[in-house]
């Protein structure tokens, strides 16, 4: 295939990839983002193999035939509370990518570059791995901790930043070695060097990260593993290589400092790697006993009746309870009684970003009765009843009054301020952060225990 006509058709796939963003910014238009972001892959992975450089296609075929197998077994079997996760493993793929592809291409004897040019190349090579090595490895970290497979609880080493900032500095002198090597094999030394060290840095920081910061890791891990790509792209002289990076890179970024915004971190802190402040792991319990109010599902139904406006905040618990669609049945029998019924999104609710809004989505909630949090905090004043479902850290007060708690500042689902709130849980446990929530014991607090899914079902009989 001529290189122009790759050259254009992979601009024409970098333009499919940003109407992709575009349509995956909002719930209406997420079904077209996926469709343009799959016309944008068949036609990047098609020209790629149609390339004159490809000669062996049955090696492509077998690694695709495979690739493509366990994703689609991946794609089938994974529950939706696990996707953090997989998210996680599959950031770590890209970084391993760059890595394995800036040894290959420092190997390849076919490149003879000389000067400036060589240079720039080994340049392209070194930050290519070691953007790569630290996504590699962080993002295993991240998947052992969101699976469990680690504890979740940060690892302060002492001087953890004086740490970090050593191995930085010997990271880049490396660099001056591997680029104006005295022989060979120390360029390769330095190369290997540069990676270990990648690698500690990865492990080392996303494991100093606690609980309620892990969401910001995700996306930022998100955000390098397109650097790495970018870097690959650049080290490839691969044009879309390096747009669909950088793409991936900035709104990785972006969605990061979003999310520092709405669990009030500092973003420039995250990103240089300074989490440890973040995660004060005293002050979780204050060990007293909350007393609480009790309600059942007869007495809620009649309440919810009563109400004229209603407002359900669901959290991580509905996810696991799968109690969407429970949740929708009861949403259309009250809207169908005249009912106004909204529903309050916190930011990172949940165990992804917009992980609520996808399984609204999928119980066919209606997009116009979804509202972020900032749309609905200022409204709960005239709210009467307030359904909290499996939600805890997202609609806990202490964040917006306890300075010492570990998510202090961190803007909240106000449900307190309207006139009933019912929480639906199993039992007094803690969510992510492990902090006690004063909700609980507020005086026009009901606790309705039980698995979210069978208290909606029951509900949804009671209604009907
Ligand atoms: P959480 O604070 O995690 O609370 C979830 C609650 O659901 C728990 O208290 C649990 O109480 C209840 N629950 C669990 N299974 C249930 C079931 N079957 N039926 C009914 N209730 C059930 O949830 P949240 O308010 O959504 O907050 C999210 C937290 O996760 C935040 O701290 C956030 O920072 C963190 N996080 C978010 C993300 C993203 S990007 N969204 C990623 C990682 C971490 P019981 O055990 O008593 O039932």
């Amino acid at each position: 295939m001529p290189t122009n006509l790759i050259t254009a058709t992979y601009l024409i796939a970098a333009i499919f990839f940003i109407w992709s963003l575009g349509g995956l910014s909002s719930n209406v238009g997420a079904r077209k983002g996926l469709w343009f972001g799959i016309t944008g892959m068949v036609l990047a992975v098609s020209v790629t193999i149609l390339n004159t450089d490809v000669v062996n296609y049955v090696l492509i075929a077998i690694t695709m035939a495979i690739g493509s197998a366990i994703g689609l077994i991946l794609a089938t079997r994974v529950q939706m509370v696990q996707m953090p996760q997989l998210v996680a493993i599959l950031h770590s793929l890209v970084g391993l990518a760059a890595v394995l592809i800036g040894y290959g291409g420092y190997m390849d004897d076919s490149l003879q570059l000389t000067g400036v040019e060589k240079t720039i190349h080994d340049i392209e090579v070194y930050i290519g791995i070691y953007i790569g090595a630290f996504t590699f490895s962080g993002s295993v970290m991240a998947f052992g901790k969101l699976s469990t497979l680690l504890n979740a609880k940060p690892v302060l080493l002492p001087a953890r930043h004086y740490l970090n900032l050593l191995m930085f500095i010997t990271v880049i002198i490396f660099g001056w070695i591997f680029v104006t090597p005295s022989t060979p094999e120390m360029a390769y030394i330095a190369l290997y060097i540069m990676t270990a060290l990648g690698i500690i840095f990865g492990i080392h920081m996303v494991l100093a990260i606690g609980g309620a910061d892990m969401p910001v890791v995700i996306s930022m891990l998100n955000s390098y593993s397109g650097w790495a790509a970018a870097a690959t792209g650049f080290m490839l002289s691969n044009d879309l290589l390096i747009i669909v990076g950088a793409l991936v890179g900035s709104s990785g970024a972006i969605l990061s400092y979003i999310m520092c915004k709405a669990m009030n971190r500092n973003f420039f802190s995250v990103i240089s790697g300074g989490f440890g402040t973040l995660t004060k792991t005293t002050a979780s319990t204050s060990g007293e006993q909350i007393e609480v109010s009790n309600i059942d599902v007869a007495q809620t139904a009649t309440l919810l009746l009563q109400a004229k406006k209603i407002v359900i905040v669901p959290g991580y618990g509905m996810a696991v309870a799968q109690a969407q669609h429970a949740v929708s049945g009861v949403t259309q029998l009250l809207m169908s009684q005249g009912v106004n019924v909204r529903f309050g999104i916190h930011p990172v609710a949940g165990r992804m970003p917009g992980h609520m809004n996808v399984l609204l989505a999928e119980a066919k909630i209606p997009y116009d009765a979804v509202f972020e949090m900032e749309q609905i905090n200022p409204d709960f004043g005239n709210v009467d009843v307030s359904i909290v479902i499996g939600a805890n850290d997202t609609v806990n007060p202490s964040a917006l009054t306890d300075p010492d708690s570990p998510i202090a500042g961190m803007p909240v689902l106000e449900v307190w301020r309207g006139k009933t709130t019912i929480v639906l849980k199993r039992s007094m446990a803690q969510g992510y952060s492990g902090v006690e929530n004063p909700l609980f014991g507020k005086e026009n607090t009901r606790m309705l225990f039980g698995d979210a899914k069978t208290t909606m079902d029951a509900l949804l009989l009671k209604l009907s």
